[in-house]
């Protein structure tokens, strides 16, 4: 009977352990992250995550889980940053090379639960033209207001500012991002980016875009 009391003990003691494991494990790797963090990608990306144009490091606070696991592994397996006048793709490179699979995951995580910062708007082109070309072209991925779509692997891009927006569609226009055949989700982009899209176009995209964290 004292025997049968102590299994009943140890059963439920594990059961308790097993359901407050996932969270505590979490709790883990977000610490971990944070730590990596600050060693290894604050000198470029800022404490908060707020990015420096001096460097070309855009701001990546509160970008989803998903797009910065993808990307550090893009950066790492030479889909991004590897072009030889890509100069910032190739610095991010060289720091994701270092990064083990671990430190992306919990890094990822890490990054994911910042505090996104609102960009300067931009009024360099016409916003609601702007906004009519998105919804034509742009929205089938990137979705209504830019929120992203995990399931296309297209980011959201309402927490860039217009010099990083601006920088990255060109990289995709002039072959330093989605030249690779083996990057589908860079082609695919490459494909949107070559196909008409003016200066005057990307000025009022970039104008709704970095209007829609102000609202
Ligand atoms: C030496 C400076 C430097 C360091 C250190 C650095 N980065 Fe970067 N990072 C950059 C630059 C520059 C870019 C933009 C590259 C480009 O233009 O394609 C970038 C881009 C990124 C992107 C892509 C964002 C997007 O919207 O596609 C992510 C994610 C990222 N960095 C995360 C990190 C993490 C996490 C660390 C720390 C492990 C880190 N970076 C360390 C300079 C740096
Ligand atoms: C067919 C789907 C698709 C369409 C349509 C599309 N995109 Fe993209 N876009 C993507 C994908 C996928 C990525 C991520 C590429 C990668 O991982 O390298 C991306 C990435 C981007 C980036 C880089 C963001 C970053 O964090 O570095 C910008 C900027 C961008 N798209 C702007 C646009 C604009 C502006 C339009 C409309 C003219 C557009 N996209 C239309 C799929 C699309």
């Amino acid at each position: 009977m004292h025997i049968h009391f102590n299994n009943i003990l140890r059963a439920t003691a594990l059961l308790l352990l097993a359901v407050a494991s996932p969270e505590f494990c979490h709790a883990e790797e977000k610490e971990n992250g944070a730590a990596i963090y600050q060693r290894t990608c604050v000198a470029c990306h800022g404490e908060k995550g707020a990015g420096n144009l001096l460097l070309k490091s855009p701001p990546i606070a509160g970008l989803p889980e998903w797009y910065v696991t993808l990307q550090l592994g893009r950066f790492r397996d030479g889909h991004r940053g590897s072009h030889p006048e890509d100069i910032p793709g190739q610095q991010m490179a060289a720091i994701a090379k270092i990064l083990k699979a671990e430190d992306i995951a919990t890094l990822s995580l890490h990054v994911s639960g910042m505090q996104p910062i609102p960009p300067e708007p931009s009024d360099a082109g016409d916003r609601e033209k702007g906004k009519v070309f998105f919804i034509e072209n742009c929205a089938e991925c990137h979705r209504f207001n830019a929120t992203g779509e995990q399931a296309f692997r297209s980011p959201p891009l309402a927490s860039f500012p217009a010099w990083y927006l601006r920088d990255q569609f060109g990289k995709f226009q002039n072959g330093q991002r989605g030249a690779d055949e083996k990057d589908e989700d860079g082609t695919k982009m490459k494909i949107i980016a070559c196909g008409g899209v003016t200066e005057s176009d990307i000025s009022d995209i970039i104008a709704y875009i970095t209007s829609l964290a102000q609202e």
